[in-house]
């Protein structure tokens, strides 16, 4: 697989084969969700954090949002790369589809196809039937006004997360991001321009404070090093929570030959050796075997966090 980071953001290798193990899981309570395993009623997400570490502050609100019968409203959070836009989106459905009664509705809005397959689905879930769903899939009648019929009509309230809508104009274009007096939407976008999100709330999911950023590095690596070194570690991979897990992930996983925080470090500040890096993937990637040993490992989690938001 490629290795991808995003908002200018890279990932390096030093040399020989990348190996990079990306686990999905899928979240739901008991496991089962209803209507199988493409459900839009559960996120389709990959990793998600041990611990949802700051955002107490932007969960309060979201949570404020959804409850007490609050409905009619668009939250936007928005936020660069790996900053835990989705992560937050999926802490909050959890929450929502656990205690406050509302079905939760996931969509993944990264790209025209998705998105339309998948509020195709939220409307198949609120009940429309085979036939006005061939009618929406085959172009004789409008699909978003279908979705939007149902979701107004929904017997239930609802949180609907249109996750990954970083090319907002495919929400505009097909006329998808409407409010309903049956529910709440909540958008994740690395896009924050105001005129995209008009009449939303917006905010801002950004790299974590000092502390919380080396307890992400110690929930997945606690016997690397003290909070203290994990923090230098932390602000060196600037505080991203994306950086942050897969360093976390690398050290983790060096049980034969461990790895300390400071010597990750280190590394991470040593010139490297092999001279200039090249983006995993690239023809270091196609070079024929695998050097093993730490130099091929280390750039698992040698990302360079973008600057820019
Ligand atoms: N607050 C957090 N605490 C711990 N880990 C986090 C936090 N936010 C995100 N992560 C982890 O960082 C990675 C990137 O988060 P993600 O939500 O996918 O970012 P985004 O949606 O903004 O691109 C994921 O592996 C996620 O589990
Ligand atoms: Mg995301």
């Amino acid at each position: 697989m490629d290795g991808r980071a995003e908002d200018g953001g890279r990932v390096y290798q030093a040399s020989g084969d990348q190996h990079i193990n990306e686990q999905h899981h899928h979240y739901g309570r008991d496991g089962v969700a209803p209507g199988g395993p493409d459900s839009v009623r559960r996120p389709a997400v990959g990793r998600l954090p041990v611990v949802l570490r700051d955002r107490g502050e932007v969960m309060e609100r979201l949570r404020a949002s959804v409850g007490a019968d609050r409905v009619g409203e668009v939250f936007v959070l928005y936020g660069m790369g790996g900053a835990g836009k989705t992560a937050v989106a999926c802490a909050l459905f959890e929450e929502v589809t656990a205690a406050e009664g509302r079905v939760g509705l996931w969509v993944n809005a990264a790209d025209r196809a998705s998105l339309r397959a998948g509020m195709l689905a939220v409307a198949a879930d609120r009940g429309a039937d085979d036939a006005e769903l061939l009618a929406a899939r085959n172009g004789l009648r409008p699909a978003a006004d279908l979705v939007w019929r149902y979701l107004d009509r929904s017997a239930e309230p609802w949180l609907l997360v249109l996750d990954n809508t970083d090319d907002p104009e495919i929400l505009r274009d097909g006329s998808w991001l409407r409010t309903s007096p049956r529910g709440t939407v909540l958008v994740t976008t690395r896009r924050a321009a105001a005129h995209w999100w008009p009449g939303a709330e917006l905010q801002h999911i950004g790299v974590l404070p000092r502390e919380d950023a080396a307890l992400v590095l110690r929930d997945l690596a606690p016997n690397c090093g003290t909070t203290e070194q994990a923090a230098r570690v932390a602000d060196r991979l600037g505080r991203l929570p994306l950086a942050l897990t897969l360093a976390g992930g690398f050290l983790s996983h060096q049980v034969l030959d461990p790895w300390t925080m400071d010597s990750y470090g280190d590394r991470l500040d040593a010139p490297d050796p092999a001279g200039p890096r090249q983006p995993v993937g690239g023809a270091a990637r196609r070079r024929s075997g695998h050097r093993g040993g730490r130099c091929a490992a280390l750039p698992a989690c040698g990302v360079r966090p973008a600057a820019r938001p």
